[in-house]
């Protein structure tokens, strides 16, 4: 089901179907994570570019990933390890996951030279912002990983 809609048609029930499936859920995991007796030495927040750059007619995906920064942020306050927040662009559909991008998505995005994420490059980048970040460990961090033509378009 989709609830994508601008603004002006957007309900707070559709606006929290989107919200809440992803800062609810998130702050619950968090809550669990950060009562384990030894919490992770760092967690991982799967936000968007949505809320980076905005999206037409996701005006509650965008927020909730806003949103999610703050969370990484209350999460290094609360244990004083690293909350790091990714703001993907769009994956490219791999196997069996259709991924996000419909094929008429798909087809505006080539046409407007957007490229999508390559999905054996993604999870490289993750694995080389965890390990090679230098930055104070108990901070918290937002990176951007969207491929060429997102951040300019
Ligand atoms: N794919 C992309 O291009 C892309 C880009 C930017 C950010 N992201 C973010 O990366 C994360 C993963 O994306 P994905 O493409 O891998 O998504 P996905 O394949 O649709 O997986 C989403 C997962 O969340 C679960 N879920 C959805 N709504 C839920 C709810 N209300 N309560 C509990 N679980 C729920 C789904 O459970 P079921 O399997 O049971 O439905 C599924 O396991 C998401 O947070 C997405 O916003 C993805």
């Amino acid at each position: 089901m989709t609830v994508d809609q601008l603004v002006a048609r957007t309900t707070m029930e559709s606006f929290r179907l989107v919200y809440e499936s992803k800062v609810a859920g998130a702050s619950v995991l968090l809550d669990a994570a950060g009562q384990l007796p030894v919490p992770p030495r760092f967690v991982v927040l799967f936000g968007s570019v949505a809320s980076v750059i905005g999206s037409r007619g996701q005006v509650g995906y965008a927020a909730a990933n806003d949103v999610l920064e703050t969370l990484a942020h209350d999460w290094t306050a609360r244990t004083g390890t690293r909350g790091v927040t990714v703001h993907w662009g769009p994956w490219a559909p791999v196997g069996a996951h259709p991924g996000m991008v419909s094929p008429e998505l798909q087809r505006d995005f080539s046409r407007r030279e957007l490229a999508l994420i390559d999905p054996d490059e993604g999870p490289l980048c993750l694995l080389r912002e965890l390990a090679w970040y230098d930055g104070p460990p108990t901070e918290a961090t937002t990176v951007v990983y969207a491929p060429s033509g997102w951040l300019t378009s």
